[in-house]
């Protein structure tokens, strides 16, 4: 094996970035302004089978803004997992809204409907599930809560573009979806976000939040507190190619996915999640080492670090953090939560990952689980 450490992630750039981008600069139009955006945003619309797509600087202000059009605010509360990256509910917090941290599932690692609807109250007006790793949550429950309750969903998909939950793409179920186009995401523009929708009247209220506010007839007129959220012409043209390609993507992934699952399968501690025969788009590998604690957990990241592997602990609870401490985000306990990413870690994976270094990196696990799970 050569001395080179193998990374957790890497971009993959093999279609018509270079053309695109150079376009983009010749032309002039490196702003917020230029054609690559509207197509941008056209042909991820139309991947979806969805009526709009707004695309904005990250994922993370994707997030806000849909929460924003939405007209979440102050004195809401909003479903989010406990078990995903910090983006999903500090989004709520941008709003003065309060993020209900709620458990998820052991099998799928997702939200789970039945906390979900043991977390609904008075205040609650929106859902936001995640597709966690790429692994589409249960959206037909959730929609389902959703409609009794008269609750905004807002899919969080920015691991999950082009993950088809019962042969539908995620980001087609909630009210507005959001993704996040960052260097190691599925597709990437450097920083990038998206927020698809079929409400025309949403749509258009993202369009101009995301633009300060300012109303479309009128220059520099203000009807709204705004945003400076916009996309630049330079990262909807690297966006534009890799959509180009995002098929061949996946395709990739899957095979990664299926290569660690296979020479990780003859140690029964070490487990994938569960997709109920979903089409999980295989963001990170992520499995959990059974038994593990965070302590434990941690020492396998070490041991594979010596071996010039690169790996990451899953995402803490995020009631783990001091700022999420206060008893008014929390319903109950979240033991799932706490379970998995105490025992969660994720592999490298990338589009390039090579059969022989997937092999040496299963075998590394293998050896380092077994000596500090006994
Ligand atoms: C679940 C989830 N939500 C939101 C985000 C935020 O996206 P970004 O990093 O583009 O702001 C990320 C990405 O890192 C994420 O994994």
């Amino acid at each position: 094996m050569s001395e080179k450490r193998i990374q957790i992630a890497r971009p993959s750039f093999l279609g018509n970035e270079k053309k695109y981008v150079l376009d983009a600069l010749e032309s002039g139009w490196i702003s917020s302004i230029g054609p690559y955006i509207e197509r941008f945003e056209m042909e991820f619309a139309r991947y979806h089978g969805m009526k709009h797509a707004v695309a904005t600087h990250n994922g993370t202000i994707a997030l806000h803004l849909a929460l924003a059009a939405s007209g979440i605010t102050n004195g809401d509360e909003v479903i989010v997992p406990d078990l995903t990256f910090i983006a999903t509910s500090n989004s709520v917090r941008y709003c003065n809204a309060t993020p209900l941290l709620t458990d998820v599932e052991t099998n799928d690692w997702n939200i789970s409907p039945g906390c979900i609807r043991n977390a609904i109250g008075e205040a609650t007006k929106a859902i936001m599930p995640v597709h966690l790793y790429g692994n589409p949550a249960r959206m037909v429950e959730i929609m389902n809560i959703a409609a009794e309750h008269n609750l905004v969903v807002i899919e969080d998909c920015a691991e999950a573009t082009g993950a088809l939950l019962q042969g539908r793409k995620v980001g087609t179920y909630g009210n507005i979806s959001c993704f996040s186009f960052f260097g190691n995401k599925i597709m990437t523009t450097g920083e990038g976000g998206m927020c698809l929708t079929n409400d025309d009247e949403l749509a258009e209220k993202m369009r101009i939040l995301r633009d300060h506010g300012m109303n479309r007839n009128k220059k520099y007129w203000y009807d709204n507190l705004g945003f400076n959220y916009r996309m630049t012409n330079m990262q909807a043209a690297v966006g534009l190619a890799q959509l180009e390609q995002l098929d061949s993507l996946l395709a990739s992934r899957d095979a990664i996915l299926m290569r660690y699952k296979e020479q990780l399968s003859s140690c029964k501690g070490i487990c994938f999640q569960e997709t109920h025969g979903n089409r999980n788009v295989n963001w990170l590998v992520t499995v959990r080492l059974q038994g593990m604690d965070f302590e434990t957990r941690d020492v396998v990241i070490s041991e594979l670090s010596l071996k010039h592997i690169d790996s990451r602990p899953v995402f803490y609870p995020i009631h783990f953090m001091s700022f999420y401490k206060d008893p008014v985000f929390m319903r109950g306990e979240n033991p799932n939560s706490v379970l998995i990413a105490g025992e969660g870690l994720s592999l490298p994976t990338y589009v390039g990952l090579e059969e022989e270094k997937i092999d040496y990196i299963a075998a590394c696990l293998i050896r380092a689980y077994k000596k500090y799970s006994a």
